[in-house]
């Protein structure tokens, strides 16, 4: 298959490029496309056929379920039994944007979206090209993020390309995303709100608006436990190589970084390390670096992030070791995802 290529601006946006990718949708193929989090991948979300061709073009699990965009507010109603309070008060607050509410659907939403679940998760996107695709296609476009599965989101359009080129039927090119990881999802058929996924709106803000949260004990690590939303229980965000991840402050966690990349390095390998600013100047220059950013700059990284750690797919390392940060703000998705993407091997110093 050949995956047309269409280039629109954000501010700008070309109607008739956004017509002819919305017409691909409403036919039932599968077109990629910006959010301002990570690139989507979208298809007609009522369209039993269409979502399927979106598990086949991933090689997702069809028991991990997707999210459908909307454009609108009004859109939701149809799709969900009621609208909880918080999640009212949620959506008011931080629609358009970086969160996604599970709800309990309605039977308007296929099994094959839900992956057999009852509840189904919906988000409203800030991006100006999604949220005109979604209007022109006049449908919920079901979109999980743009990758192959198991690989970390792309956040720009050559990154979508280097995992689907020719499996898709189109993408749009609208940059390079803002936030650079996922939405935050949030649960709200629990009485207290739970947290399912760090991202882009913050465990802070959260908390600000609701005055408490509930965490899924299955967010990191806590694998004993059954988790609640189908994705967390995949290996995800993965580097072609191994990776190995340091937790703890500054500026012991450089020291350390330092230590075993100097222990690999006389062992002959090849090693590469997604590091900040701060211990890049540090580092031998054998090393492969990618650098993500300064330390406190935690919006720098979280957007650098998935770059980061594309950027070894064409580098012949055996082995990368990664640099955490505080789980403040966005930190806390961007530890959430450093964590999956080692596959839980961690050193704390
Ligand atoms: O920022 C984003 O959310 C991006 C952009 C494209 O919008 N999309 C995205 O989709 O990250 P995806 O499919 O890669 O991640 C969706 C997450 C998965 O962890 C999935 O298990 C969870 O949402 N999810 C979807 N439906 C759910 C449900 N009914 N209950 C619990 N978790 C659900
Ligand atoms: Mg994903």
């Amino acid at each position: 298959m050949q995956t047309k290529y269409f280039i629109v601006e954000k501010e700008h946006l070309d109607q008739q490029i956004m017509q002819q990718a919305a017409a691909l949708l409403k036919q039932g193929k599968l077109v990629a496309f910006p959010t301002e989090t990570v690139y989507g991948l979208g298809a007609n979300g009522l369209d039993e056929q269409a979502v399927a061709k979106i598990y086949q073009a991933k090689g997702r699990p069809s028991d991990n379920p997707l999210i459908l965009h909307i454009a609108n507010q009004r859109e939701l109603i149809p799709l969900v039994k009621k609208i909880p309070a918080n999640a009212q008060v949620l959506m008011d607050k931080y629609w358009p944007g970086p969160l996604t509410l599970v709800l309990k659907r309605t039977n308007m939403v296929p099994d094959i979206v839900s992956g057999g679940l009852d509840t189904v998760a919906v988000r409203l996107p800030a991006s100006s090209i999604a949220r005109e695709l979604i209007t022109l296609a006049g449908m919920p476009i079901a979109a999980p993020s743009a990758n192959t599965s198991g690989r970390p989101s792309p956040t720009s359009a050559q990154a979508v390309l280097a995992d689907l080129d020719g499996r898709i039927d189109a993408i749009i090119d609208g940059g390079v995303c803002d936030i650079g990881v996922e939405s935050t999802v949030v649960d709200c058929t629990t009485p207290v709100p739970t947290l399912l996924r760090p991202g882009g709106i913050t465990l802070e803000m959260l908390m600000d608006t609701l005055g408490e949260i509930e965490i899924d004990p299955a967010l990191d690590g806590g694998t004993q436990c059954i988790p609640r939303s189908p994705g967390m229980k995949y290996t995800h965000y993965a580097p072609v190589a191994p990776m190995i991840l340091f937790e703890g402050t500054y500026p012991f966690i450089a020291d350390s970084i330092l230590r075993e990349i100097t222990t690999a390095l006389a062992a002959g390998q090849t090693v590469g390390a997604i590091v900040s600013e701060e211990t890049a100047q540090r580092l031998p220059t054998t090393v492969v670096s990618a650098v993500y950013g300064q330390r406190q700059h935690t919006v720098d990284i979280a957007a650098n992030l998935y770059t980061a750690i594309r950027s070894f797919d064409n580098k012949p390392v055996d082995i990368i070791y990664a640099e955490g940060i505080p789980e403040e703000g966005l930190g806390l998705a961007v530890m959430n995802r450093l964590r999956k993407a080692s596959g839980y091997r961690i050193i704390k110093e």
